[in-house]
């Protein structure tokens, strides 16, 4: 895919793997969409990111909770620029506790945003990718193949996201859509309450995600890596 002026759509841009990704793009010349759950938080980011690089950035207010919020979201990136050729399923939260101790709320916020929110955004976007030939990209996480202690509702979420992404490309490869799902480590970024910091540098980085993703969009037409494992070379002995 050439990437110049193409546009991006990035559910969960406003901070770590989203936000990085969002930058990864901008760098490249594209048009790049963010959302949050918040509009005006949202527009914060976008406006530095305007600053930094001296491009205009789209920022919606959409929770991916919500089917109706992800069509107009989408419906407003095609009213401004007329096409998506790039969605990245990425807006995300983490729950951890053994079942004895899982709230319903808990499952239901991880099962919802984590895998029903793909399935929203995913739904929202697909006539528009399937116009431009364009690529979808979930992420998922290493989560979604190891399952640990008091993963239950995060691992449920990411098996399955991960499943939804495969059969997703089946659907859609042969209509000139792309779909992959990057599956990473631990990233130094402020999921689950977590606030990066200098003993993070042994982490994955989120331009680190941004750049794998660049490098997806950039390859051949004929070759689509799937499902894309990515971990902190050497992360801390146990
Ligand atoms: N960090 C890791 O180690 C790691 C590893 C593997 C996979 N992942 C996955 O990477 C993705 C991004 O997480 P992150 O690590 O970058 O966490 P993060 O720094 O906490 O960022 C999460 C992003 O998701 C957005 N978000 C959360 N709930 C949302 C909702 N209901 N609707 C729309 N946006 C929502 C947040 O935006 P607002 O707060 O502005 O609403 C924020 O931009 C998640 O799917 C996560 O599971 C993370």
């Amino acid at each position: 895919m050439k990437l110049q002026d193409k546009v991006g759509y990035i559910t969960g841009g406003t901070k770590g793997i989203g936000l990085g990704i969002a930058e990864s793009m901008l760098q490249g010349g594209m048009r790049v969409a963010i959302t949050g759950r918040d509009g005006a938080s949202a527009q914060k980011v976008a406006t530095k990111l305007e600053k930094q690089y001296g491009i205009e950035v789209l920022a919606i207010g959409s929770n991916v909770r919500s089917l109706e919020e992800e069509q107009k979201a989408i419906a407003q990136v095609i009213e401004k620029w007329g096409r998506i050729d790039v969605v990245i399923a990425n807006a995300g939260v983490g729950h951890f506790a053994s079942i004895t101790e899982m709230t319903d709320e808990q499952w239901h916020d991880t099962i919802d945003i984590n895998l029903t929110g793909v399935f929203h955004t995913t739904k929202a976007s697909m006539d528009a990718l399937i116009n431009s030939k364009g690529y979808l990209i979930t992420i998922a996480s290493l989560a979604g193949t190891n399952f640990f202690q008091r993963g239950a509702a995060y691992n449920a979420s990411k098996f399955g996201l991960v499943g939804f992404t495969q059969a997703v490309m089946l659907d859609v490869r042969d209509q000139g859509v792309k779909v992959s799902t990057i599956m990473p480590g631990s990233v130094a970024t402020y999921f689950n309450g977590h606030i990066p910091n200098d003993a993070d540098a042994w982490k994955i980085q989120p331009e680190d995600i941004g750049q794998l993703t660049m490098d997806l969009l950039k390859m051949d037409s004929r070759a689509l890596p799937s499902k894309v494992e990515i971990r902190p070379t050497m992360p801390p002995k146990k």
